[in-house]
């Protein structure tokens, strides 16, 4: 199997324009609250990144890591915590940032997981959404852009660990060698 990558779907200018565009709703929403991010690793951690620098709002950050995968291209839906909290969140504004929402399973075991911390609030921003094919229903307030079904790689996204460091979201290009 070769691998490599194939067509770009997002531009790294237009990541960052919507990151800018996502921010601005964050700080007015988030303006007299005590917001903190929790990013999910490691594909959220250029999102997180990105996104805090735009957002003028004194906030705080804490990560978990998951593994849904392993380094295979299907969800398994089984979620391990790999790293917890570092903090309380009870009565903390919470928004969870998270890379890519496919089937859900992963940012619903999150989510009911976080509830049980008692959280003032508690939203979602993901910067991709592959369309139609959610699992499990979830309302993700603060959305990038919804992608075909496609296995893609960048921005954070990877594949078997690589491609992390792209500054664009493209399509993951599998062929026979
Ligand atoms: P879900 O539980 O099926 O929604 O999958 C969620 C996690 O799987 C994401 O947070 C990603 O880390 C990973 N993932 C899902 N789709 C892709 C993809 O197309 N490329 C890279 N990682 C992905
Ligand atoms: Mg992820």
């Amino acid at each position: 199997m070769s691998e490599e990558i194939g067509k770009i779907l997002i531009t790294e200018h237009e990541i960052q324009d919507k990151i800018r565009e996502l921010a601005k709703r964050i700080t007015e929403d988030y303006s007299d609250r005590d917001l903190l991010l929790v990013g999910v690793l490691k594909g959220a951690f250029m999102l997180m990144s990105d996104l805090a620098r735009e957002i003028k709002l004194p906030l705080e950050f804490d990560f978990m890591a998951v593994s849904s995968y392993g380094s295979a291209t299907r969800t398994s839906g089984v979620v391990r915590i790999l790293k917890d909290l570092d903090y309380e969140i009870s009565g903390r504004d919470v928004l969870l940032v998270e890379d890519i929402i496919d089937s859900g399973l992963t940012l619903n075991y999150l989510l009911k997981y976080l509830r049980t911390r008692k959280p003032a609030s508690l939203e979602v921003c993901a910067l991709l959404r592959k369309e139609g094919i959610q699992k499990a229903q979830i309302d993700i307030k603060y959305e990038g852009f919804e992608i075909p079904p496609v296995y893609v790689i960048g921005y954070g996204l990877d594949h078997a660990q690589r491609y992390r460091n792209l500054p664009y979201v493209a399509v993951l290009e599998e062929g026979e060698e």
